[in-house]
C-alpha cells in the first residue's frame, strides 16, 4: 500500500472535506491532535453562538429567555441530532444530563418494563460507566449481570451475545463502537437477535455518532445514549442525549422524576405527571450554555454528511493501518483494532508493552493520542479536523519513540 508523505499529502488535496478545518480553531497548526474522540476542537461558529447566548440572552434578555429561547432547546438539540446524525425521527431524541445519568434512565426503564426477567447482560469489555451503572442496577434491583467474555478487535459477535440470551435477559447494553478496539458491531443484527428472546436493547453511541451512518429506527433500536463531546465537537462536559424508540414512549418511564418531564410544570401541581413525549426523559435545568454550545458542530456535521465523514474515516483509517504495518509492527507494536474497515469505527488501537511511555513522548513531541490501559495507544481520527498528512507524521513518529 502506498503510504509516502506525498501520498498523504496528495489525498489531502483531494480531500473534499479538507477545507472543514479552517472552522475549527487551530490554535497551533504545528500540534497534531489525535484525540478528538475525547474532546472533539472546537468550532468558531461554537465561540460566536456561546458568546451569543452570554451577550444577548442571558446579558440582555435575562429570564424572559426561558420562555422565549431556552424552554425547547433540550428538545430542539435532540431533534437536530436524532434526524441528522442517528437515524431517529422527530421526538424520539432530547438532549441532557451526562451519559452516565442517561444511560442510569434508560437501562432503568427498561428493567421497569421487564420485571418478571432477571438478568441484565453487557459487554466485559464496556466502557466502565457502563459497567458500573448495570452493577448499581442490578445491585439495587437484586438482578444478575451476564457479562459477554472480552471480544478483542472484532467485537461481541452474533454467537458470544447469543449465549447470554434466554427468556430471563431483561435489557442488553452494547457500545456501537468499543472505546478501546474500535470494534463496529452490528446493530441491526444484534438488535433482532436481542429482541427475539423479549429483552430490550440499549445501545451507547458515544464512539459512533458522527463518524459512523445511524439508522436507529430502520435497526429496530429501543433506547440509546450518546455524549455530544467527541466526534459531534460540543465541547467539554457538554450534555448527552437520550433516544427512546416512539413506540415505547407510552410503556417506558424513566427513574428521576423531575419538574422538567412534569406535564404543564409551570402549574408548579401537586403529583407527578409526565409528559407523554421526550420531554417525559427530561429531569431538571439543563445548562443552557453547554447546550447551545452542542449545535454548531452538529450543524456542520449534517452539512457535511456523516455519510462523506465516514468515507474519509475509511481512507484516513486505512492509511493509518498501512503506516501501521510499515512502521510500528516491526519495531513491536500490535494491532488492536480490526483490518476490517466495516468491523472498526473511526480510531485505531495500536499496543506496545511501553505504550504509557511511548504516549507521553508523543505528547512532547507534539502529537496528542490517548492512552488507554493496559498497554493501548489510541489515534482518534475526526475527518472534519484530521488531515492524511497528520496520520502519517504522528505514525512516522511513533515508529521512533
Ligand atoms: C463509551 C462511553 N460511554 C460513556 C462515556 C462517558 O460518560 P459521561 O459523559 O457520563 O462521562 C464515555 C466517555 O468517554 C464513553 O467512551
Amino acid at each position: 500500500m502506498e503510504t509516502s508523505r506525498e501520498y498523504a499529502e496528495q489525498l489531502d488535496r483531494d480531500d473534499p472535506l479538507a477545507a472543514y478545518r479552517d472552522q475549527f480553531v487551530i490554535a497551533d497548526d504545528a500540534l497534531i491532535y489525535l484525540d478528538g474522540n475525547s474532546l472533539g476542537m472546537l468550532p468558531k461558529a461554537t465561540r460566536a453562538r456561546v458568546q451569543e447566548v452570554l451577550d444577548d440572552d442571558w446579558g440582555r434578555h435575562l429570564i424572559r429567555s426561558w420562555d422565549d429561547r431556552w424552554i425547547d432547546l433540550p428538545r430542539r438539540v435532540g431533534d437536530t441530532i436524532g434526524t441528522s446524525l442517528l437515524g431517529a425521527r422527530p421526538g424520539e431524541t432530547v438532549v441532557g444530563d451526562s451519559t452516565t445519568v442517561a444511560l442510569y434512565k434508560v437501562v432503568s426503564a427498561a428493567l421497569d418494563a421487564r420485571p418478571d426477567r432477571r438478568a441484565i447482560v453487557i459487554e466485559r469489555d464496556n466502557f466502565p460507566t457502563d459497567r458500573y451503572v448495570v452493577e448499581c442496577l442490578a445491585s439495587q434491583r437484586k438482578l444478575d449481570i451476564r457479562w459477554i467474555d472480552e471480544a478483542g478487535p472484532e467485537g461481541v459477535s452474533r454467537e458470544s451475545l447469543a449465549e447470554q440470551l434466554d427468556g430471563d435477559a431483561a435489557v442488553v447494553v452494547l457500545s456501537h463502537v468499543d472505546y478501546r478496539s474500535a470494534a463496529l458491531l452490528d446493530m441491526a443484527g444484534h438488535t433482532e437477535a436481542i429482541h427475539a428472546c423479549g429483552a430490550l436493547a440499549v445501545w451507547d453511541l458515544c464512539h459512533s455518532a458522527g463518524v459512523v451512518p445511524i439508522d436507529l429506527v430502520g435497526d429496530g433500536v429501543d433506547l440509546a445514549v450518546g455524549c455530544t463531546y467527541k466526534y459531534l465537537n460540543g465541547g467539554p462536559g457538554a450534555p448527552a442525549y437520550t433516544f427512546v424508540r416512539t413506540e415505547l414512549h407510552p410503556e417506558l418511564r424513566q427513574p428521576i422524576w423531575g419538574w422538567w418531564s412534569q406535564r404543564a410544570m409551570f402549574d408548579m401541581a401537586q403529583g407527578y405527571e409526565p409528559q407523554p413525549d421526550i420531554r417525559g426523559w427530561l429531569t431538571g435545568t439543563p445548562s443552557i450554555l453547554s447546550l447551545a454550545a452542542v449545535e454548531p458542530g452538529v450543524a456542520m456535521i449534517a452539512e457535511a454528511t456523516v455519510f462523506a465523514i465516514r468515507r474519509k474515516a475509511v481512507a484516513l483509517l486505512d492509511l493509518a493501518v498501512g503506516l501501521y504495518d510499515e512502521m510500528l509492527a516491526p519495531v513491536g507494536y500490535g494491532l488492536g483494532t480490526s483490518r476490517r474497515p466495516d468491523r472498526r469505527g473511526s480510531h485505531l488501537t495500536v499496543t506496545h508493552p511501553d505504550a504509557r511511555i511511548a504516549t507521553r513522548n508523543l505528547i512532547g513531541a507534539g502529537i496528542i493520542p490517548d492512552f488507554r490501559r493496559p498497554d493501548g495507544i489510541r489515534l482518534g481520527l475526526a475527518p472534519l479536523t484530521t488531515r492524511f498528512v497528520d496520520v502519517h507524521d504522528a505514525i512516522v513518529r511513533m515508529g521512533t519513540v
